[in-house]
């Protein structure tokens, strides 16, 4: 990967949240918002605050929010603005895309789920299939973390309709082949459904060059405000019976789906985060990230046992451990005095957790984004040599 510098006091300038002492890598929990984030969301609610379609000004401006909030999420998932669609969070958007589905499957289909994912992309389909009487599979780990593709081809079959993945461990931040997951998928006839809310702050989505039919994210993991986005391809959404209200409009095709009135002012929040990340680059996002997460790995002290890969390569910078005789909470409880901010038990990754052996009390999770700095991972791998 090229290195091209990322000015990290220059990006931490544009957040207020960043200017307090703590040290937040609590990230894949939910990241800070930059202030131009924080002012489109004021912005809109004191020039453009109305609902849509009517021919005064504030509805206008807000029928033009709309269509850029969908123009720039296509930009960036690399899909259509009609196959964009914005919901509550990305696991509203899943039980309410899953059910859709649900209503083209038969009792005896099959889905295979990972022991990877989060529940966000396990529970929709236990529970869809408690309803329809479906088979659920789980794709195994290997012990490293990384996805058993073996063991997925040895579990697809003719009757396998919907292969859930995600892109990304939010527990451990290992990457999955998501291209090899996809074409696995396609060759038994299956759906490939990507969870791609813990990649989301660490690179580039392309759905079309994935050719996932299905994939989510949640921009309040990469500096957004809380809101959840779903690309659905425009096939399978046309084929879809929605689940709507009669009056409201069945084009553009997104709007199917986007049932009630939605968040406009968090719309507006979630253009200004995309800018935020296109004014970066993810080469400079992604090389700075790379650096820090070495940086951890590097100094880990000998009182800790990181779970999952034990290097850069394969992974997101964010990191699953425990500390010799500590709780996962007395440690989080003991780096929040210090003002260091991570996440301690399974963060919905069940799953994986279990497979680890850590489904009692999990472990501790830090995340590394692109407003961290070397300095506050010195503070952090210290704060744990001192424990
Ligand atoms: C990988 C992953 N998938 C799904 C979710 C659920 O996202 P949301 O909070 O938008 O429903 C999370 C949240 O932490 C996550 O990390």
């Amino acid at each position: 990967m090229s290195t091209v510098a990322l000015d990290v006091d220059a990006v931490r300038a544009r957040f207020s949240a960043l200017q307090s002492p703590t040290a937040f890598f609590d990230g894949p929990g939910g990241t800070q918002c930059p202030d131009a984030v924080i002012d489109a969301i004021a912005g809109y609610l004191r020039e453009s605050n109305a609902n849509l379609g009517g021919p005064f000004g504030n509805s206008r401006r807000s029928d033009a929010l709309l269509t850029q909030a969908h123009l720039t999420a296509a930009g960036f998932l690399g899909c259509e603005p009609s196959e964009a669609i914005f919901g509550q969070n990305m696991t509203t958007l899943n039980f309410m895309l899953t059910r859709t589905l649900g209503r083209t499957l038969r009792a005896g289909d099959e889905i295979l789920v990972t022991r990877l994912d989060h529940d966000g992309n396990v529970a929709p389909w236990l529970e869809l299939a408690h309803d329809l009487d479906l088979k659920v599979g789980f794709v195994d780990l290997h012990d490293d973390t990384t996805l058993d593709l073996d063991d997925l081809e040895r579990q697809l079959t003719g009757r396998t309709r919907v292969v859930a993945f995600t892109l990304a461990s939010n527990a451990v931040g290992t990457l999955t082949d998501a291209k090899r997951i996809v074409e696995l998928a396609h060759e038994a006839g299956a759906l490939a459904w990507a969870d791609a809310v813990h990649f989301g702050p660490h690179g580039p989505i392309d759905v079309a060059s994935l050719g996932a039919d299905v994939l989510l994210c949640s921009p309040y993991k990469f500096f957004g405000p809380h809101l959840g986005l779903a690309y659905g391809r425009s096939e399978l959404l046309e084929s879809w019976r929605p689940y709507k209200v009669r009056p409201s409009d069945m084009t553009p095709l997104a709007n199917r789906f986007e049932t009630g009135t939605l968040a406009h002012e968090l719309l507006a929040g979630f253009v200004a985060a995309v800018e935020h990340i296109e004014s970066i680059g993810w080469t400079a996002i992604q090389s700075h990230e790379r650096a820090l997460g070495q940086q951890f790995l590097d100094g880990l002290p000998a009182n800790v046992t990181l779970y999952g890969l034990p290097s850069m390569d394969g992974r997101v910078p964010t990191f699953a451990f425990n500390v010799d005789g500590h709780t996962p909470r007395a440690v989080a409880e003991r780096l929040a005095e210090r003002e260091i901010a991570v996440w301690d038990g399974n963060y919905y990754a069940v799953e994986v957790m279990d497979r680890l052996g850590l489904g009692g009390d999990g472990a501790v999770r830090v995340g590394f984004v692109h407003y961290n700095t070397p300095a506050e991972v010195d503070r952090l791998l210290d704060a744990l040599g001192e424990l």
